[in-house]
């Protein structure tokens, strides 16, 4: 079933290459698995066509395979992604998390964003201090000192389209990205966010040029149990992520 809804999608994309192929024969190797996403997630530009595809080419493999359940099971919605993994044992995730999580990909340049200097303080002071009267930890605390990510469930911040990262925001403070159980500490720090702050964060955030190089240096989570805590999707004894 799992690779006849693979194939059907392929037919649909692809359908150049359908013709001689038979879900039966069809080899169940990454390379045929990932081809569907590869579409959306590949490494072309997608500024122009369509700007909103996050990267998830050597996201942290823990975080992968969250978004890739939530997915699955309607607690994150996106319906084209949905009907690719529908049904999809969680084994099967967990290999194309292992996948992309080791895929080498190019970033794409900054976004010609320019934050003006009041937005560049407000982000500055939420991402390294937080605001402990609203309850909201510095971002470094969580996603590391360069904003890459920590493994192996958080994710990097850098390399995002603005969009999307509005888009998150919003879904989150409306109740619509719940992405898994509660606690759910990104929800509610976006709850606590005002429109204009994740929108600065936002274009902040996209306007950043990344280097490769941090990439190499990203770290397992040093995080605090305290913080840990609050988000459901970070399992503290993940033995088989470490
Ligand atoms: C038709 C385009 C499309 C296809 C095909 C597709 N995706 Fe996605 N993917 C998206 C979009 C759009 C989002 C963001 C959805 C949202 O707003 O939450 C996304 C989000 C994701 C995320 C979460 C990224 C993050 O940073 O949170 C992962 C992981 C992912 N996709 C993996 C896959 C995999 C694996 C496949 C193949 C089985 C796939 N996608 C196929 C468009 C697609
Ligand atoms: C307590 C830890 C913690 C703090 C503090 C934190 N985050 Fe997160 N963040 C997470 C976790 C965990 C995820 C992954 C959520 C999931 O798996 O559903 C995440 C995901 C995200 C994403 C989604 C990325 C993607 O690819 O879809 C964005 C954007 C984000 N955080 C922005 C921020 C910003 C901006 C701040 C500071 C204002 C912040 N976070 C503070 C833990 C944290």
């Amino acid at each position: 079933m799992r690779i006849f809804v693979l194939i059907a999608f392929l037919f649909f994309i692809q359908s150049a290459v359908a013709a001689d192929v038979s879900p039966v024969d069809a080899p169940d190797t990454m390379a045929e698995r990932v081809k569907a996403c590869i579409a959306c997630h590949g490494p072309e530009d997608k500024v122009g066509r369509d700007a909103y595809y996050p990267r998830i080419a050597g996201k942290p493999v823990g975080y992968l395979f969250n978004q890739l359940r939530n997915f699955r099971d309607g607690r994150r919605h996106y319906q084209p992604m949905a009907l690719l993994l529908e049904n999809l044992p969680d084994q099967y995730l967990r290999e194309m998390a292992a996948y992309f999580a080791s895929v080498k990909q190019a970033f794409p340049p900054p976004e010609p964003l320019i934050p003006s200097p009041e937005e560049v303080r407000l982000v500055h002071k939420l991402i390294t201090l937080g605001d402990p009267a609203r309850k909201i930890p510095a971002c470094v605390e969580c996603h590391g000192r360069d904003l890459m990510g920590t493994d192996p469930f958080i994710p990097g911040l850098l390399g995002l389209p603005r969009v999307y990262i509005i888009a998150q925001f919003g879904n989150w403070k409306n109740g619509g990205v719940m992405r898994g159980q509660t606690p759910d500490c990104m929800s509610e720090i976006a709850k606590q966010l005002t429109t204009d702050e994740a929108s600065a964060i936002a274009t902040w955030l996209a306007a950043q040029p990344v280097s490769e190089s941090v990439l190499k240096s990203r770290t397992p989570a040093a995080i605090s149990v305290e913080l840990a805590r609050r988000c459901s999707s970070i399992v503290l004894e993940s033995g088989s992520f470490q």
